[in-house]
């Protein structure tokens, strides 16, 4: 065992964090979703605008996520619940709880030791709960679901990007019911491919699940969604599933609703390919974005996160739900490369919207097309526009 900090925590976790069988698991690089969670419990807290909240670490490791909110969260009161199945993992997180000197009175603590599907088939219901299993989270979802509390806010991370990005496509389809593809957007596609398929989980359920905040950082997905009992919102959720056409020739994509009348490209004539279906509405609330805004400057934020809050940000006020690999475009269309900030200028310059992206530097978000980007990329080279 180790000390390791984070956040305004110092907490005992094993010298071999990263192993995942038969130890005390902890990942630096996931403080981002750390860090969010903080933020989301503090503004579900305002939003329900009750008491207390009620808030499960379904597989808590170390218990680090909860011994940071109990520590950081700012304007909530809380009943937290910590659970891992390994029984070394409770003793840990007991240990780093009585180091910790906390408000006892705002925060109630309870640690579990439970198997989570055996735990969560038990009558208690909760307004957060958080999954964070090690292998696919599917096996967990519907129950997750089923017992968090109308209004109430479901979480997960996951490091299934592989299928969900088009490594394994195969893996997708059974896992997820869409059909994925590697292109220059694979991850936020694969992205929006697990938010369709929570959505579907609780559909079934009549709850109507909507994004509060959705991220890609290093390998894994976050998502944060809430949770809204109704039978008619929850059919709503659908209109938003749409599938994706794209031309692997001149890279245009668009979104639609059936792949049955695109066979032909409109821009190039040639063959066009499918993807989905996929979530194409947006990444992150307003109501989350205006909360965070306000209150950024009250949490412990890693850079990292400070980072991704901007670019989702900026990139959140473009409904676009692809972006565009502007180096693929240099390449596939013979253009003299120019660099990201020059591009999203000569966009706006034109009347677009552009802006950058939290899931890649050499990419941008915008309602322009491929072949008015092209275009205008192309003019600007002739004209040596760019530095
Ligand atoms: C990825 S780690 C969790 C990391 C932690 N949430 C954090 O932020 O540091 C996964 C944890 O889930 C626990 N776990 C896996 N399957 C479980 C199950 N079915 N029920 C309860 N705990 C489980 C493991 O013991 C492990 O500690
Ligand atoms: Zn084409």
């Amino acid at each position: 065992m180790r000390v390791f900090h984070e956040g305004s925590v110092d907490f005992l976790s094993a010298e071999n964090n990263l192993k995942t069988k038969g130890s005390i698991f902890y990942n630096p690089m996931m403080r981002i979703s750390r860090d969010f969670t903080i933020a989301v419990l503090d503004f579900l807290s305002k939003e329900l605008n009750k008491g207390r909240v009620s808030f499960l670490d379904l597989m808590a490791a170390s218990g680090v996520r909860s011994l940071r909110i109990i520590k950081e969260c700012s304007e909530a009161s809380a009943d937290v619940f910590i659970n891992d199945y390994s029984k070394a993992c409770t003793e840990i997180i007991k240990k780093n709880l009585s180091m910790l000197d906390y408000n006892k009175s705002r925060f109630k603590v309870k640690v579990l030791n439970r198997e989570a599907l055996s735990l969560l088939s038990s009558p208690m219901f909760f307004d957060f709960i958080h999954i964070d299993p090690f292998e696919d989270i599917n096996k967990y979802l519907y129950m997750s679901i089923r017992s968090v509390k109308n209004r109430g806010v479901i979480s997960l991370t996951t490091t299934d990007t592989a299928s969900l990005s088009g490594t394994y496509p195969k893996a997708c389809m059974r896992r997820y019911d869409a059909v994925p593809q590697q292109f220059d957007f694979k991850h936020e596609f694969g992205l929006r491919i697990l938010i369709r398929a929570i959505q579907i989980e609780g559909a079934k359920q009549d709850k109507a699940l909507k994004p509060i905040l959705a991220y890609y950082y290093k390998h894994h997905f976050g998502i944060f969604m809430r949770v809204i009992k109704g039978r008619k919102k929850s059919s709503e959720v659908f209109k938003d599933h749409k599938y994706l056409t794209f031309c692997k020739n001149c890279l245009s994509r668009k979104i639609t609703p059936s792949i049955f009348n695109d066979v032909k490209c409109s821009n190039c004539g040639d063959k066009l390919s499918w993807a989905g279906k996929f979530y194409t509405g947006s990444l992150i609330s307003r109501e989350f974005l205006d909360f965070i805004s306000k209150n950024y400057q009250k949490y412990q934020f890693g850079e990292e996160t400070k980072k991704i809050i901007t670019l989702l940000k900026e990139e959140s006020s473009i409904s676009t739900p692809f972006t565009i690999n502007t180096h693929l475009l240099f390449k596939r269309y013979n253009i003299k490369p120019a660099r990201i900030s020059e591009i999203i200028h000569l966009l706006r310059n034109a009347g677009f919207k552009a802006e950058r992206t939290h899931f890649n530097p050499l990419s941008l978000r915008t309602n322009a097309d491929i072949p008015q980007i092209v275009r205008l990329l192309k003019q600007a080279a002739n004209h040596n526009t760019f530095k």
